[in-house]
């Protein structure tokens, strides 16, 4: 992957949500899409490390418009509260890059009596992305862009035990929330077809950021490359002329399309995941993607509880800043992934 030289003003007017953005490969992407000029909300469950990494954003690529909302992802009322956040102050997004994610030694129950794993990482995109698919698609062509990981070709989804009630095994319940960001993905972009939303999954490689990594795996740690690099997938996905109309693909870390385990195919495991998830959600039918009615509409109740986390200061964006070039070495420009995905594999 070529790296680009300077900053480009590709996603200038457009707006890009990142979750998990405080750190780690969050934080990356946030930069490198910053650095395009995105109108870029940053997403963290923490003020205090979210404030921080917002400033070192919009301070490291001069880009003014650098947001942060706080949102816990793990909370079903937490996610619909930052939806109604974001929508009080956009009508428009164009890019969403679900990103957060993690992974714990033990069984833990969230707020909403849920393993927390599975409702980080799978639940909280699932939810997060239907709750926005309206405003994504008002604001067409736009993008969802998932990222799972290499260890989805390990997993399998355990329909009887999804939330590692019976067993809790900290790799297997990692690795079935990293193949169900995946089933997901193909099956949105199966859903929202023709829509002009597109929908892709990632897997950055195996990285250095403050994802604990259990053993025996922890043994390979001196492999992990750098977070910039596993940002960079998500970046192109999340901004490249070349991948623009491409969907329910599985790209790796060099922004390859690449083949996922044999099961994300299948559509009715797809279509299973898909209704359990809208069940724990409580997405009903109508209000999930392919509702024929229309699209989620939040309680009334909640639309009323709003706090923006607005950036306490704004610094101007010139094209003078001595950090943008620095930091445009994540931000993968067109010229450096051309011809990876081919004309054949684009949907038609
Ligand atoms: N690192 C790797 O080798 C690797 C490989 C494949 C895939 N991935 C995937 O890459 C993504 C990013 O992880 P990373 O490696 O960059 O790790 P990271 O540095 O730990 O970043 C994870 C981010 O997710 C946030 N997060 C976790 N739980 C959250 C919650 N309940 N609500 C809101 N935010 C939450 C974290 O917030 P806090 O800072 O508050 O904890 C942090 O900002 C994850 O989806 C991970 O599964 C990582």
């Amino acid at each position: 992957m070529v790296n680009r030289t300077d900053t480009s003003d590709e996603l200038r007017g457009r707006v890009a949500m990142v979750t998990g953005g405080n750190s780690g490969m969050g934080k990356e992407i946030s930069l490198g899409l910053a650095s395009m000029g995105a109108t870029l909300v940053m997403v963290s469950r923490d003020p205090g490390r979210g404030e921080a990494a917002r400033a070192d954003v919009q301070q490291r690529t001069g880009n003014p418009h650098v947001e942060l909302l706080i949102a816990d992802l793990s909370s079903q009322q937490s996610i619909r509260r930052l939806v109604h956040e974001f929508e009080a102050h956009h009508d428009r997004l164009h890019v969403l890059v679900n990103n957060a994610g993690a992974s714990l030694p033990s069984r833990v129950e969230t707020v909403d009596g849920l393993e927390t794993v599975f409702a980080t990482n799978h639940l909280g995109p699932f939810l997060l992305t239907n709750l926005l698919l309206p405003v994504l698609t008002r604001s067409a062509p736009a993008r969802v862009v998932t990222v799972s990981s290499g260890a989805q070709a390990m997993a399998k989804l355990d329909f009887d035990d999804l939330q590692g009630v019976r067993s809790f095994n900290e790799i297997r319940v990692y690795n079935q929330s990293k193949l169900a960001n995946i089933v997901f993905t193909y099956e949105l972009a199966r859903r929202i077809a023709g829509s002009g939303v597109t929908a892709n999954a990632v897997e950055p490689g195996f990285v250095k950021t403050n994802l604990k990594v259990p053993f025996p795996y922890s043994i390979f740690s001196f492999m992990r490359g750098k977070a910039v690099d596993g940002a960079k997938p998500s970046v192109f996905l999340a901004s490249s002329p070349e991948v623009e109309g491409v969907s329910g693909k599985f790209f790796n870390n060099k922004g390859a399309p690449m083949q996922s385990t044999k099961s994300s195919y299948d559509e009715s495991i797809a279509r299973r995941l898909w209704a359990v998830s809208a069940e724990l959600t409580h997405l009903g039918a109508t209000t999930s993607a392919q509702s024929s009615s229309g699209w989620p509409v939040l309680p009334k109740a909640m639309r009323s509880r709003t706090t923006w986390a607005r950036p306490s200061s704004r610094a101007r964006w010139t094209a003078s800043s001595p950090n943008r070039s620095r930091m445009a070495s994540i931000a993968v420009s067109r010229r450096s992934l051309r011809g990876r995905v081919s004309p054949e594999k684009r949907p038609s």
